[in-house]
């Protein structure tokens, strides 16, 4: 008889991947150095109405340095340091680094035939700079760095000419790091484009970002370049592991009103599922036909061929990589909830949950059922990806950080993934977003900060740069050590 009890535990996996995470347009800077190109990230101006402006008819992918700030250009000089913020990472004991490749420092216009060489030692000497202290490098391929050229003169991903391009870019990375690097993911929070398609698939007002049928054409040419990825990466490493990642949002109905719970349900086949399933399953769900039925999709005019499908259900992703930050609330039967923020969702305010300085909405048992759903569906392997609390900070006169605050959020979403272990859910790793300080995406402010390591810049660019370790890093630092004990 199989003791189904005696299996069941809260220890993570010895192996478990322990590290923390970033994006390199919000934390390299050098926008323009050793033949970079320009991508869709250093052309966002910094503010908190950053994404409303990116995503209106005034925003034109144009830098007007004259007029506005642009901190990404600047981040926080981890390109000249990454030396010093690795060592760091390696005395908080990472066992793994999620970092990402800017394509524009690969292929600076995105539409080149030959890789900027000087753009790859930069990978060379970082990947290089982790393996001397075994922490294993993670790599998302394409974290909202779109070249910026590929958004202006292309239109973005609905131009089908962008699996080409993405595709050389991903086999020269595959095939120059196969062998140092075994975790990699195609596409950031592939997801987002739902609330803006910006970031994710460059498509502004001027080439279509208010159509749908848009939308889901770039997904649909980001699936199919994804596999494509995929399939390489097999080919030259049996060994790698290649996940899609997305954006996950537990959601749950406002009240036990019918209504509200179809509505709830439609919105988790959408957001949380969709990509998701196509990812992972290798065909569209089917909930494909009331979704663009609802979202007035014109399917005459996408672009989807017999040989795509074929391809996508023959390289799924080998695991499904997910940011959580938060939970949602579905609302359609009331008129005037009252709204809650989010990084790119959002919805109705929870009563019986508390918020960050930036109104997210904090849940620890999100992330439980978050896990136990996707487990469930997929029954992949998991890895968290991002997950974290963007907070004010105060720096101390003898130079300390006493972020309380952040270690109690962090321990909560331990303590939840430790439960969902013991349910079963076959996690990988944990990398807290935003380890390091670094620019926010979604308002470019240096003052939202994740990091377990501070770092002295202001959201005017004023500061010495000086990295120093938060309480929360040697508390981390004995979560690793315990491997999740000493929480
Ligand atoms: C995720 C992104 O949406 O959330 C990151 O993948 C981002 O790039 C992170 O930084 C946190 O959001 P924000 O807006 O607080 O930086």
């Amino acid at each position: 008889m199989v003791d189904f009890k005696a299996i069941s535990s809260e220890a993570f996996p010895t192996n478990f991947l322990w590290g923390g995470a970033t994006a390199a347009n919000q934390l390299e800077g050098a926008w323009r150095k050793d033949g970079k190109g320009p991508s869709i990230a250093d052309a966002l101006p910094g503010g908190k109405q950053r994404l409303t402006f990116a995503s209106s008819k005034d925003f034109n992918g144009q830098i007007d340095e004259k007029r506005y700030q642009y901190p990404n250009h600047r981040g926080i000089e981890h390109y000249q340091r990454f030396k010093e913020d690795i060592k760091l990472f390696a005395e908080m004991g990472f066992k793994c680094y999620r970092f990402s490749i800017a394509w524009s420092r690969i292929f600076p216009q995105g539409d080149e035939i030959e890789p900027n060489e000087a753009g790859l030692k930069f990978y060379d000497q970082l990947i290089d700079e982790c393996l001397k202290y075994q922490i294993e490098p993670v790599i998302t391929i394409s974290h909202y760095e779109l070249p910026l050229n590929l958004v202006k003169n292309y239109g973005g991903w609905k131009n089908r000419q962008l699996i080409t391009f993405y595709e050389r870019f991903a086999k020269v990375v595959l095939q120059r790091y196969k062998q140092k690097v075994r975790y990699w993911m195609t596409f950031n929070e592939i997801n987002s484009a739902f609330h803006f398609p910006i970031m994710s698939q460059g498509l502004m007002p001027s080439n279509g970002s208010n159509d749908y049928t848009n939308i889901f054409q770039a997904w649909h040419n980001q699936f199919v370049a994804s596999a494509l990825a995929v399939k390489f990466g097999h080919q030259v490493n049996l060994n790698l592991q290649i996940g899609c990642m997305i954006l996950y949002a537990t959601s749950y109905a406002v009240d036990a009103n019918p209504k509200n719970q179809w509505a709830n349900l439609k919105q988790i086949q959408d957001f949380n599922f969709f990509c998701t399933d196509v990812q992972v399953r290798g065909e569209y769900p089917a909930s494909t036909a009331r979704i663009f039925h609802d979202y007035q999709v014109d399917s005459q005019r996408l672009k989807i061929t017999e040989q795509d499908l074929q391809l996508l259900k023959k390289y799924p992703v080998d695991y499904i990589g997910f940011s959580y930050y938060m939970s949602s609330v579905t609302d359609v039967t009331h008129q005037d909830t009252v709204k809650s923020a989010g990084n790119l969702i959002g919805g109705v305010s929870n009563q019986f949950l508390q918020t960050s300085d930036w109104g997210w909405q904090i849940d620890p048992t999100g992330l439980r059922i978050a896990l136990n759903e996707l487990y469930g569906r997929y029954q992949k392997p998991l890895f968290i990806v991002e997950n974290g609390l963007g907070a004010f900070d105060k720096l101390t006169t003898d130079h300390k950080i006493h972020d309380n605050y952040r270690i109690d959020y962090l321990k909560k979403h331990i303590h939840a993934m430790a439960k969902a272990v013991a349910d079963g859910v076959n996690l990988m790793g944990y990398t807290p977003w935003g380890c390091i300080d670094l620019v926010s995406a979604s308002t470019g402010q240096m003052s939202k900060r994740y990091g377990f390591i501070y770092v002295d810049l202001d959201d005017n660019g004023k500061g010495s740069l000086q990295r120093i370790p938060k309480d929360s890093f040697y508390w981390y630092q004995k979560v690793i050590e315990s491997n999740g004990k000493g929480v």
